[in-house]
């Protein structure tokens, strides 16, 4: 859908951002801006700021932003044009009528699809539940699928004859040409019609509305001839790309991730286990289509297809559209089973939860899988997986992983970890001067090691020195407060430090991130970037200095901050004596 310039300013207008906002956050004017807690991450103190003046929002915990209609996509999960309208309907806006006509158009056909959809699932829930069910029924119950599943799925039965779903859709009022459409009846040359799906065991496919907008069919016996599965073909509804099958509950489920499957009955299999947060791509392979859907909902997914080649190779075919789609993948693979459907039924759902914790991240999947293709006691083996390795190492951007598996494999390999780091580094660079290179990063990594600004900086560098020193706490505490960090992230980072040092651990950058686990991605990555910084001074007297500097510099910029926010002059006052001070505070130190 198009929208003009002018349709676009006037909506974006007519909805004051802080108005809207309002609505979803609870919102403090300070200063200029108004602050609240961020609604896109966790936190306690609010760095959520929205500037009526610019009509934009910022988040400094976790860098959301923009303007009204992205904070609506993203909080109420649409598309843009799905953001215009539900923006324009809300200051009482009329789009302009050749858009609306359209659409009204498009909308009542629609209606009518998702109608016979609706009336078709319960045709074939009915049959499944009649005396033509039986065998269907018994199929069901060998394979263990619970009566309350079955009806939580509406999962149906088509009859084994030529048009029954046909002649019932007709009397129930609907036209015949609007049934072809919906692609569940075909017509044939000579003028009849007959039901795409026949005796075959019903899966509806659900969109995040609750609509029903296609259907899966199963064989209920295995029968070579013909497909094990049929699929509804795409309609004016129906797109298979864009329908992750159960995305309608596994939004619901509350976890922080995905599980991605092969099958209906991996999906259902789980689901009946507790595990409401699995999806499945059907009957085509998972492209980016499928992540771009996924990625509102997830940052997070884990792959489990299924424990043959053809599923090994489907996960390494997915694992670059996740990245692509800026989703983070973690792989596993059930044992013992050729599925997670047959895992779970085997070995139950404790079982299951433990495989789940087990998941490696794609980056070692896709090692390991090239480590199988090589043996190791060969040179040329060795130059060849290396090559292999540091292919795919040159995709991660993530500094703390790359560090790691560069030790990891270069241990393994018998090769020193400098040649494997100035060989990617030699691809990054090479991928870098790429024109089209858009590679989210891609390359900067090793550079990225070094902060590019003084304050963060500071910051980083006041959280290495007390990891290193945990002696400095008590005079640090003294003049300083975390929150002057400004910055979640780092307020974290001070209290996991602290913690580890109160429980006279020693303390790797490693173990601080693994305290970040419930964070999201971002948080996790930026965090390794800051704990990598390296500290270039190494006698006691270098360390206060720059302990000195970094404390300065980040109770001024505090300071700083405090009076752009200042609401009389009484307070402005006090701070401007407090920054005067900071010397004599620092000087105590
Ligand atoms: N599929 C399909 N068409 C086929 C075969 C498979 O669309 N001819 C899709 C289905 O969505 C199916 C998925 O690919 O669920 C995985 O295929 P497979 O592993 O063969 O199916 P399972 O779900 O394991 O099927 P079942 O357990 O019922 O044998
Ligand atoms: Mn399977």
């Amino acid at each position: 859908m198009y929208f003009s310039e002018e349709v676009l300013a006037d909506v974006r207008m007519g909805n004051d951002i802080v108005d809207v906002i309002g609505e979803y956050v609870k919102l403090k004017k300070s200063g200029a801006n108004y602050f609240g807690l961020c609604p896109f991450h966790n936190e306690k103190t609010p760095s959520f700021s929205v500037s009526p003046e610019k009509q934009i929002y910022r988040c400094f915990g976790c860098g959301a932003g923009g303007n009204v209609f992205r904070f609506i996509e993203q909080k109420e999960n649409l598309t843009f044009p799905e953001t215009v309208e539900y923006l324009a309907k809300r200051i009482n806006y009329t789009l302009p009528e050749n858009n609306s006509k359209a659409d009204a158009y498009k909308r009542e056909i629609k209606q009518q699809l998702w109608d016979i959809h609706k009336a078709a699932a319960r045709f074939y829930y009915e049959c499944l539940n009649a005396d033509m069910g039986a065998e269907a029924r018994a199929y069901l119950d060998k394979r263990g699928v619970q009566p309350n599943i079955r009806k939580k799925f509406g999962l149906g039965y088509s009859p084994d004859e030529w048009n029954r779903l046909n002649d019932h859709l007709l009397e129930l009022g609907f036209d015949q040409e609007m049934i072809l459409k919906s692609g569940l009846v075909n017509g044939s040359n000579s003028g009849r019609y007959y039901d795409k799906f026949r005796n075959r065991l019903m899966f509806p496919i659900i969109d995040v509305y609750g609509h029903i907008i296609g259907f899966g069919g199963r064989q209920l016996r295995d029968n070579k001839e013909e497909a094990k599965y049929l699929n509804s073909p795409d309609t004016e509804i129906f797109n298979k790309s864009f329908n992750p099958y159960n995305l309608n509950f596994a939004r619901h489920a509350n976890k922080r991730e995905f599980i991605l499957v092969e099958g209906y009955m991996d999906v259902i299999a789980l689901y009946q286990a507790g595990f409401k947060n699995a999806v499945a791509a059907l009957g085509t392979a998972f492209n980016s289509n499928h992540a771009s859907v996924l990625k509102r909902y997830t940052q997070n997914i884990i792959v489990l297809f299924d424990s043959d080649a053809a599923g090994e190779n489907a996960v390494l075919r997915a694992l670059p559209v996740l990245k692509e789609a800026g989703i983070s993948a973690k792989v596993l693979q059930v044992k013992n089973a050729k599925d997670p459907d047959e895992y779970i039924k085997s070995y139950g759902a404790e079982a299951f939860a433990k495989l789940l914790s087990t998941a490696v991240n794609g980056t070692m999947f896709r090692i390991e899988n090239v480590k199988k293709k090589y043996s190791l006691d060969n040179i040329d083996d060795k130059i060849s997986l290396t090559r292999d390795i540091v292919e795919i190492l040159a995709q991660t951007d993530d500094p703390l992983e790359l560090e790691l598996y560069i030790r990891d494999v270069a241990k393994q390999i018998g090769v020193s970890p400098e040649a494997i780091l100035s060989e990617v580094n030699r691809i990054q660079g090479v991928k870098d001067r790429t024109p089209k290179g858009n590679g989210n990063g891609l390359g900067k990594s090793v550079k990225n090691i070094e902060v590019d600004n003084a304050l963060e900086d500071a910051k980083s560098g006041l959280i290495s020195l007390l990891a290193l020193d945990g002696s400095l706490f008590e005079s640090v505490e003294r003049i300083f407060d975390k929150k002057e960090f400004l910055d979640d992230l780092y307020i974290k980072l001070y209290d996991i430090v602290k913690k580890l040092h109160a429980q006279n651990a020693s303390i790797q950058a490693a173990d601080i991130v693994t305290y970040l686990n419930g964070e999201t991605d971002e948080v996790q990555s930026r965090a390794a970037r800051i704990l990598m910084a390296q500290l270039p001074y190494g006698s006691d007297e270098q360390r206060r200095h720059a302990l000195a500097d970094d404390l300065r510099l980040i109770k001024t910029n505090y300071i700083d901050r405090m009076m752009l926010e200042a609401e009389d002059d009484e307070q402005i006052v006090r701070l401007v004596q407090q920054k005067k001070n900071v010397e004599n505070i620092i000087k105590s130190l």
